[in-house]
């Protein structure tokens, strides 16, 4: 991944040029990275704080020949080889918080976001958004922001390299994806499980139609969470936000 770069001071946002490059049958692989964004993307039509020269903002576009359903697996891919990454690159350990919030400390550090190109069951093309907050200062967060996010700066005490994050993001993912490609989404589960902060605990998930409080299960094989009641009814969270209720 990353033969083809676009890279780019300022933009929106570095989803809608991907998805435009995809359009015009951009390679598997073309990453567009920028300096700032000026409308950053966020799940669930949020935006995405991404001042100039201190995260990584970058789309990677994938052409991977799976059916619609299984989308939101290559969403989970991503936020290990950034978790990976992380602990690379920095003596820091993330833990992910379903589907794909990268947390230190439970603050975020991470936001991915995953869109789809598909024309009935069949995928045209997957562009996944990642943003990593890596040398802001606490003070160059927004107000509302800074009880929840964080950065590795932050964390770490120390300023790292983003080049060096983003060229480890991008060989972890490559390294998922071919054995993602050929041995399915188990071994990517597990590793997604090793990370993952909320399993066996109590969860509180709003969806579009609903509240739901149950104990975390665990993921299906296509990346479902799946949170059981008091009742004992089980019940299946395609998308929804996710926190911790406070007992
Ligand atoms: C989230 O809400 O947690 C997802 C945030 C995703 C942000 C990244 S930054 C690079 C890419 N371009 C965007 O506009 N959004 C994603």
């Amino acid at each position: 991944f990353g033969q083809n770069i676009h890279y780019e001071e300022s933009v929106d946002s570095t989803q809608k040029i991907a998805n435009r490059l995809a359009n015009e049958d951009a390679a598997e692989g073309t990453i567009v990275i920028a300096e700032e964004q000026t409308l950053g993307k966020g799940r669930l039509s949020r935006n995405w704080h991404s001042p100039k020269f201190t995260g990584i903002w970058m789309s990677l576009i994938l052409r991977p020949n799976i059916p619609f359903h299984e989308a939101p697996q290559l969403t989970l891919l991503a936020a290990v080889a950034v978790a990976q990454a992380i602990e690379d690159v920095t003596e820091l350990t993330p833990e992910i918080k379903w589907p794909n919030d990268l947390l230190i400390k439970g603050k975020k550090v991470t936001g991915i976001l995953t869109e789809l190109q598909a024309e009935s069951d069949r995928i045209h093309s997957v562009i996944i958004g990642i943003g990593v907050n890596v040398n802001q200062k606490l003070s160059d967060f927004p107000k509302e922001l800074q009880d929840i996010a964080t950065s590795l700066f932050i964390e770490s005490g120390v300023s790292i390299s983003r080049a060096a994050l983003i060229q480890q993001i991008l060989r972890n993912m490559e390294k998922l994806y071919h054995t993602y490609l050929q041995h399915g989404f188990s071994p990517v589960k597990l590793l997604w499980e090793s990370y993952a902060v909320s399993l066996g605990k109590e969860l509180k998930a709003t969806t579009v139609n609903e509240t739901i409080i149950g104990k975390a299960l665990g993921i299906t094989d296509s990346g479902v969470l799946l949170l059981e009641d008091k009742t004992g009814k089980v019940h299946p969270i395609y998308s929804a936000d996710i926190t911790i209720p406070r007992k």
